[in-house]
């Protein structure tokens, strides 16, 4: 339901480097006005150039606006510090070569939110073969996530991954051999399930990153925006969740998108949640993940088979970075 929680107003340090996937609409615009205007410096890594500049003119406009109304909690800046960096989840080259980019211009990174996706898709392979919503939702994240835990490691204290999940993951069961779905054709292939499954895997790695984070200075965390009115959202009007998503709308209980991006914005600012990992967050407080995604034997699986799908990007250093100390007895 659309609760009115909202989010601290904090003054971030104009040296706080915050990057977005899918900064330019829904709730990881809102997400990347607000935290920009906290003073941040944003990137918003985006499929669109032309829809980014448009909407880093947009936010732009609406800080002066908010400025101008006397607005608190907004830095005195003149001008937003947010720019655009190409990102295509679809193609595992796109992601490194916004890793390059970002290398290149020698930047910290306090946090990392991967709240770009895709809702219900019907079948269909990337380029490099993988099922879309897989690689869109989850497996480009963690490749862009793996590349760039070593940057944020040398960052300084409380950094933060946070991965916009959902509700959703909860009523999936894991199926390692129906991640890629190939089994399924046009005519039995849901995308309901595999938008919902590309949602657990997100927790469960979490849960998997973390174990491997413990004592360092970065955490990951996950959240559920709400029921938010977004372009994504219409993508689940069709059958058994269209019929749940007109009633909760009936009764006035889904969020706007700026309502949407408050979870969002309370896990990458609220100073409170130095250190704190493992919080799957909705409405802003602690909420419950499904035991499904707790299960370590799956995670272990998963954690597995993303590997092997991103072998080819994945050099002996970038991994040994990402499995840290960790071993399977600690
Ligand atoms: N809306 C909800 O009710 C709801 C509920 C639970 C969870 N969520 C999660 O919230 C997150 C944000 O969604 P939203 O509701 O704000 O949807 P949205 O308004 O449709 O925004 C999605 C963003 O992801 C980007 N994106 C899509 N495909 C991409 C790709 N291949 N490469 C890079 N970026 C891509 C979009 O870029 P383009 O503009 O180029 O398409 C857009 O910026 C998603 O992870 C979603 O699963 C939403």
């Amino acid at each position: 339901m659309g609760g009115k929680h909202s989010f601290p107003r904090v003054s971030l340090s104009s040296d706080r480097v915050v990057l977005i996937t899918g900064g330019n609409q829904g709730i990881g615009y809102h997400t990347a006005k607000w935290v920009a205007m906290m003073g941040a410096k944003v990137i918003i890594a985006c499929r669109s150039e032309e829809k980014a500049t448009e909407a880093i003119k947009r936010m732009n406009t609406e800080f002066l606006e908010e400025k101008s109304r006397g607005m608190e909690g907004i830095a005195d800046i003149e001008e937003l510090d947010v720019s655009f960096m190409k990102l295509d989840n679809a193609s595992l080259k796109s992601v490194m070569t916004l890793v390059e980019e970002f290398k290149a211009t020698g930047l910290k990174l306090h946090t990392l939110i991967c709240n770009a996706g895709i809702g219900v898709h019907k079948q269909e392979y990337t380029e490099d073969g993988n099922e879309y919503l897989f690689q869109v939702n989850y497996l480009s994240h963690f490749l862009l996530t793996a590349h760039l835990l070593p940057i944020m490691k040398t960052s300084g204290p409380d950094c933060r991954v946070i991965l916009v999940s959902s509700i959703a993951h909860r009523i999936v069961s894991f199926r390692l051999d129906e991640i890629q779905g190939k089994q399924f054709d046009e005519g039995t292939f849901d995308g309901l399930t595999f938008y919902n499954r590309s949602k657990l895997y997100q927790i469960m790695q979490m849960f998997s990153m973390n174990r491997r984070l413990a004592d360092t200075n970065v955490t990951v965390t996950s959240l559920h925006p709400g029921v938010v009115e977004t372009g994504l959202l219409n993508t689940f009007s069709g059958g058994f969740s269209g019929a749940g998503l007109r009633l909760l709308r009936c009764v006035g209980g889904s969020k706007t998108s700026f309502e949407g991006s408050w979870t969002t914005i309370n896990a990458a600012v609220n100073p409170k949640l130095d250190g704190v990992r493992d919080v799957y967050f909705a409405d802003s407080k602690s909420s419950t993940v499904s035991r499904q995604s707790r299960n370590k034997r799956d995670q272990k699986k998963l954690w597995t088979f993303t590997l092997e799908c991103l072998k080819e990007y994945l050099a002996e250093d970038i991994i040994k970075d990402l499995e840290g100390n960790y071993t399977e007895a600690s």
